[in-house]
Formats: C-alpha cells, structure tokens, sequence
C-alpha cells in the first residue's frame, strides 16, 4: 500500500499523468472514493500520461468514454448503473481483457465483474486540506507500478 498526498487539484492530476505514464496495455484501474474525492480529476491525469489530446470529462451520464493517446483509454463511471443486468450489458470484458488502459470510478460496485487483477485507488478527504491517494496492488501484476508509486511518495508514503 503506498499514501500519497493531494494539496490541490493540480496535485491529483500531476500523480495521474506520473501513474498514467507508467501503465501499459491491459491495465485496469478501479478509483474508489466518495462524490467530489477527485476520481475524475485524476482519470483525466491518467489521460495527460497516456497522451491523449481530447479534453476528458466526466462519464457520469455517458457511463463509458474511449480516448485515443499512445493506448486506448477507457474512462468508465458506474456511479449511475442500476443493477448488476445493466453491468453485464456495458460489454466490460472487451474493456478489461483489451489492449487498452481502463479506469472505472466507482469499480468497487461490479463486484464479481472485476478482473481477477487490478490497481486500486482510493480517494479521501484530507482533514488537513486537499486529498489522500491510497494505492493498492490487486494481484502481482500491479506490484512494479506500486513500487514506482512509492519512489514518487517519498518517505513518509
Ligand atoms: N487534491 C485535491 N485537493 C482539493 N481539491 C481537489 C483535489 N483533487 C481534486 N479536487 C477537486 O475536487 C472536486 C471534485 O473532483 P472530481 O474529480 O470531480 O471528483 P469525483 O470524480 O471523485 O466525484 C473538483 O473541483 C476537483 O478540482
Ligand atoms: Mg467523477
């Protein structure tokens, strides 16, 4: 597990352009955290690292947005999914098990539907201002980039 601490905004997408450049094709990431935590702010980090141009809002009401950078970046938002029927319809496979980067905020929702393998990322509120990143490796896959991730925290991460 490796904490990171977020001052601003600009903090979130920093770390996500720094994680975004460290992942490669088939990466799955699950953002977890409470409304306004700063999902979407560090899915659009990730979008800076992985190159792609478009600008990267929210999928709130759209569920999934693809992106073209140096890989295919899948930005999936569950929040407003009903049911685990309408889970099965978005195709998440073809996502997951791709030759894309894919982020799903909110993921800690499809349960079963994850992947036997991903990074989770959980977003909080700082009580002393700004957020806190709490990165963890879900399966052997993800241990590498946690390593990198914890050069990027310092000591005290
Ligand atoms: N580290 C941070 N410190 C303070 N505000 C932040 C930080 N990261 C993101 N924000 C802000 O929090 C608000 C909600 O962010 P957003 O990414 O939309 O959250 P979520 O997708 O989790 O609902 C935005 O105004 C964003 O600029
Ligand atoms: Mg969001």
């Amino acid at each position: 597990m490796v904490q990171i601490r977020l001052q601003d905004a600009g903090a979130t997408r920093e770390l996500g352009a720094a994680l975004g450049r460290l992942l490669g094709p088939g990466d799955v990431l699950i953002l977890r955290g409470e409304l306004g935590a700063g999902k979407t702010t560090l899915a659009q980090g990730l979008a800076r690292g992985l190159e792609v141009k478009a600008t990267v809002t929210s999928p709130t009401f759209t569920l999934i947005q693809e992106h073209q950078g140096r890989l295919p970046f899948y930005h999936i938002d569950v929040y407003r999914l009903e049911g685990p029927a309408a889970a099965l319809e978005l195709g998440l496979d073809e996502y997951f098990y791709g030759q894309g980067v894919t982020a799903v905020e909110w993921g800690e929702r499809l349960e079963g539907l994850l992947p036997p393998e991903y990074l989770d990322v959980y977003l909080a509120y700082d009580p002393a201002g700004g957020r806190l990143a709490t990165f963890a490796a879900r399966g052997p896959r993800y241990h590498c980039i946690l390593e990198e991730l914890r050069q990027i925290a310092g000591p005290g991460g």
